[in-house]
């Protein structure tokens, strides 16, 4: 195979990369279920041209130092806070994610954690399956209504705002929080922008949707816990250190809210002996909002094509530093693309 030298760091299905190998020389992690090992990374890396990495894969400055030939980093992601995409720019090398293919899966699974959490489906489950259902009663298994409440989003981008489309299904007040106000999909939603004190204190549900940078960190902390109603549920689907986890655990063994539908963690795998899953009313799931097989496919499908079209000094799909292209003559400047 001819072309210039790419890395594609976990195994992925041959199908969704036709445009890649078309275009460059690739070698694949052979692993599937783990990541590939930093020493590994790092070597690939040194002579590649490209990258394609997963959210598991740091590429730091350090990576970077060691990688003189590189040009693109390519994320099968829609996120891309394990990359540093300023020491990139200073390099001249393009950083690509995957927005758009993963919008509805994800917001399906917010959707799906939500409801578990809200309605003690764990608990229920493991009831039947465990031989444990007595009778019925009249407040067993009572959970939290969904219907008819409201739901506050932290980062009203494209997942927030199909979330907030399920949300009118369900006739629910929908309010947001975000840096800037989004008239159009407050048009299609009814959402109303407010600042995130006054979210915290009138939300049923907190979906926490923002992308995770320095000013995003613990965004919600013990002192934003306790400004949440006592029958409140957080929802965390976009990037576990939004949240101070300490906190969180303490405020759920406290009953100062009433439960977490969680995602994602500060780090993963979360460690089963994490306080949180000790905690009360705590639904998690490891890390699968877009892990849909179609989804899946498609976002493999984009990384590629992104990865390839810089190769061939064509515009990217999606782009998150396209200066980087338009400096270089590399393709056109696309879109500055938003988080989520
Ligand atoms: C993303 O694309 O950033 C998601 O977290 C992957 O599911």
């Amino acid at each position: 195979m001819g072309g210039p030298p790419v890395f594609v760091s976990r195994r992925l299905p041959e199908a969704a990369l036709v445009p890649l190998l078309a275009a460059a020389d690739v070698r694949m992690f052979e692993g599937e279920q783990e990541p590939v090992p930093r020493d590994r990374l790092v070597r690939e890396a040194a002579h590649c041209v490209g990258l394609l990495v997963l959210l598991t894969d740091r590429v730091d400055a350090a990576l970077l130092a060691a990688a003189p030939r590189l040009r693109v980093v390519s994320c099968m992601a829609v996120g891309y806070d394990n990359v540093d995409v300023r020491a990139c720019t200073a390099r001249g090398i393009a950083v690509c994610n995957t927005p758009g293919v993963l919008t509805e899966t994800t917001a399906d699974l917010c959707w799906a954690i939500l409801m578990a959490c809200a309605r003690r489906l764990d608990e229920g489950r493991r009831v039947v399956q465990e031989g444990r259902w007595a009778s019925w009663a009249p407040f067993f298994l009572a959970g939290q209504d969904v219907w008819g409440r409201t739901v506050g989003i932290v980062g009203l981008g494209r997942i927030g705002t199909a979330v907030a489309r399920r949300a009118r299904g369900f006739g629910m007040r929908i309010l947001y929080t975000g840096p800037a106000p989004k008239p159009e999909a407050e048009a299609e939603t009814g959402a109303q922008r407010v600042p995130l004190e006054e979210l915290l204190s009138e939300s049923d549900y907190v979906v926490l949707l923002a992308p995770l940078r320095p000013d995003t960190r613990h965004l919600v902390g013990a002192r934003e816990l306790e400004r949440m109603k006592p029958t409140a549920i957080l929802v965390n689907a976009g990037r576990g250190p939004l949240v101070d986890e300490g906190a969180l655990a303490d405020a759920l063994r406290r009953g100062r809210i009433w439960g977490a539908a969680l995602d994602v963690f500060e780090q993963e795998p979360v460690p089963p002996d994490h306080p949180l899953l000790h905690s009360p009313n705590v639904f998690a799931v490891p890390h699968i909002g877009s892990a849909s097989i179609a989804t899946r496919m498609a976002m493999a499908r984009l990384a590629a094509e992104n990865l390839a079209a810089v190769l061939r000094g064509l515009q990217p799909p999606s782009c998150v530093n396209p200066d980087v292209l338009a400096a270089s003559g590399r393709g056109l400047p696309s879109q500055q693309p938003e988080h989520t």
